[in-house]
């Protein structure tokens, strides 16, 4: 059976106090969270020590949002593998598209990205999508199947999760229509050469949507921005009905 894993993605937002005060509303909501969920909160370099020792004992799993391919080395503003492991991150998240657009992010340093996580026992996030334009074009199909050829070059797909991320529903409260979602996540998931690999769905995920996209049968999960700052939106999310 695939795995569900509903993600948060911060972004940049919440200083430490700020991560503590969602905590406390959110926390206890998980009571009600079905088990077999994996609940992730991907956060801000500054925030995943503190985070590491509140969530210790809970349900949630620590993430980040990037891992450089070195070790150690003269990379400024990068952070190593080996330094998120050692403060108990679990997942991160790989060529999301505002590192890919913003940051020159390519499939080839997302691959690399890939490669180093898994080299230090951390599950990649991996995100693929494509913007308005490209959607308009017709080359959905294509341009995501060359994302997945380029980033998971030599990757192991027994510790991966992947999110179709369509550009164009990021941020903007235009979600892609569950059942258009869960036909590109079908794409998705034959160019994979493990067809359990967990793929989400993230893109304006919202309290008032999230029932349909995991109603979907190809969809294991969300990868939400916007409505993971908010203790009661994010809950309702993880608690999603089925
Ligand atoms: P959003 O962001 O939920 O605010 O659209 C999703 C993401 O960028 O991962």
């Amino acid at each position: 059976m695939r795995k569900i894993v509903i993600a948060g993605n911060w972004k940049m937002f919440k200083t430490q106090a700020e991560s503590q005060d969602f905590l406390t509303g959110f926390l206890p909501t998980l009571e009600e969270t079905p088990p077999e969920r994996e609940v992730v909160l991907c956060v801000p370099y500054t925030d995943l020590s503190i985070l590491s020792k509140s969530l210790h004992g809970s349900l949630v799993q620590l993430g980040a949002q990037n891992v450089h391919w070195a070790e150690s080395g003269a990379y400024t503003g990068e952070i190593s593998g080996l330094m998120l492991e050692e403060i108990g991150v679990r997942y991160v998240i790989i060529g999301h598209s505002e590192r890919r657009q913003f940051f020159g992010e390519t499939d080839e340093t997302v691959n690399l990205r890939l490669k180093a996580a898994q080299k230090y026992g951390l599950t990649p996030i991996l995100c693929v999508g494509e913007t308005k334009q490209q959607r308009d074009a017709q080359e959905t199909e294509s341009l995501i199947i060359g994302q997945l050829k380029q980033g998971l070059v030599d990757v192991d797909q027994t510790n991966l999760v992947i999110a179709y991320e369509p550009i164009w529903a990021i941020g903007t409260g235009d979600t892609c229509e569950a059942k258009e979602a869960n036909r590109v996540i079908g794409v998705i998931r034959s160019q994979l050469t493990n067809p359990d690999v967990p793929i989400q769905y993230g893109g304006s995920v919202k309290p008032n949507n999230i029932d349909e996209i995991m109603a979907q049968p190809e969809i294991d999960g969300a990868l939400v921005g916007g409505a993971s700052l908010e203790a009661a939106d994010f809950a309702r999310i993880v608690n999603y009905l089925q």
